[in-house]
């Protein structure tokens, strides 16, 4: 039987990247995005000027990703969108363009979570890249998710422990900011961490009442703390002991992560650990998993770097499965800031 090819265009647009990309069924044959970097001047996403920025961006980006995959709109069998969780005013933008090129076009839409596509990144088919059997482990781990999963299908994900106030990725972009550093702080930590001491200074770990939910809130105030005393006696304290600072606090955060990890793989005894998300691009994170396979016997599955900060390959991957369960939306269907992992 000769195999036909399904193409598919994803949009994303969740967050500040405007994201297009061209599946030709689990192979991703373009992947563009657009950052933006307005965001760096004040410390934080802006909801407002975000939106406005993948008005700018959204044509474009598809252009290039239809010119890049040489593809022409016409070859196209279905359009994935990402319906959420995230800034409203982002999701409108790829929602309603989403929307209107299905209509033009005649081709079914997908709505697609987001968080379910940071973890079925995993399924892309890449020649040097091995997918993780189910069920498998998976810490999500991003800028507004952190959660350990326990997935059985690609359409089944149970949440096993999750955060009970920020993000592991606003961790490191609130700990980044509290040190000087321009937004997202997340991989300049990464970055100095790698030339310092990670046992120079040491914070407390937060205690939850379910041992496998996360708690970051505390960790930041420690961290305010730690620097007001210390820049009290020294005031260059931050400048002279950056490295040092952020490979502590990186230190930290990768002890949460993992000891909620290896309580999740012990209490259900499945040992296919994967991460998923904006913060497995991290370079120490994927050091200690990659270490773990030896010293706790796991298998480890981590995205290849370009499939884990936000993308569209990811919602396309997601669309190319719903699309063979022809599990369709209609051009009703509406974005949503706030969206469960299993919506
Ligand atoms: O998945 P993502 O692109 O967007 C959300 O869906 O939130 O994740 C963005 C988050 C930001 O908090 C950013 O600082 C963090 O991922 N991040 C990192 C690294 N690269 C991105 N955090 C630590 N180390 C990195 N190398
Ligand atoms: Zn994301």
């Amino acid at each position: 039987m000769s195999e036909k090819h399904i193409y598919i265009l994803s949009i994303e647009s969740s967050c500040d990247d405007t994201g297009a990309a061209i599946l030709q069924n689990d192979k991703v044959l373009s992947n563009i995005v657009a950052n933006q970097k307005i965001h760096a001047d004040y410390g934080g996403v802006v909801p407002e000027l975000a939106s406005r920025a993948h008005q700018q961006n959204i044509v474009p980006v598809v252009q290039q990703a239809l010119k890049k995959a040489g593809i022409d709109k016409k070859d196209l069998h279905a359009i994935a969108f990402t319906r959420g969780p995230g800034l409203m005013g982002s999701l409108l933008v790829g929602t309603s363009f989403a929307k209107s090129l299905s209509i033009a076009l005649n081709i079914p839409l997908i709505a697609v979570n987001h968080m379910q596509a940071h973890v079925l990144a995993h399924f892309i088919k890449e020649t040097d890249q091995k997918t993780p059997p189910f069920p498998f482990l998976c810490l999500t781990i991003s800028g507004g998710h952190t959660q350990i999963l326990k997935i059985t299908d690609h359409h089944i994900f149970e949440i096993l422990g999750e955060t009970i106030d920020d993000a592991v990725g606003e961790a490191f972009d609130k700990s980044a900011k509290l040190l000087g550093l321009p937004y997202p702080g997340g991989p300049l930590i990464d970055k100095y961490a790698k030339s310092g001491n990670k046992h120079a200074f040491s914070f407390t770990e937060p205690k939850t009442a379910n041992e496998l939910d996360f708690s970051f809130s505390g960790l930041k105030t420690a961290i305010l703390y730690f620097l007001q005393r210390e820049q009290k006696k020294n005031s260059n304290f931050i400048k002279e002991n950056l490295n040092d600072i952020c490979a502590s606090i990186q230190n930290t955060i990768i002890n949460i992560l993992m000891k909620r990890l290896k309580l999740a793989s012990k209490k259900t005894g499945i040992t296919n650990i994967a991460i998923a998300g904006g913060v497995s691009a991290n370079s120490e994170i994927r050091k200690i998993l990659k270490e773990s396979e030896k010293s706790l016997g796991w298998t480890t599955y981590v995205p290849k770097f370009e499939y884990t900060t936000d993308n569209a390959a990811m919602i396309g991957i997601v669309g190319y499965f719903k699309y063979m369960n022809r599990d369709f939306n209609k051009e009703n269907t509406l974005a949503t800031s706030r969206l469960k992992i299993n919506e």
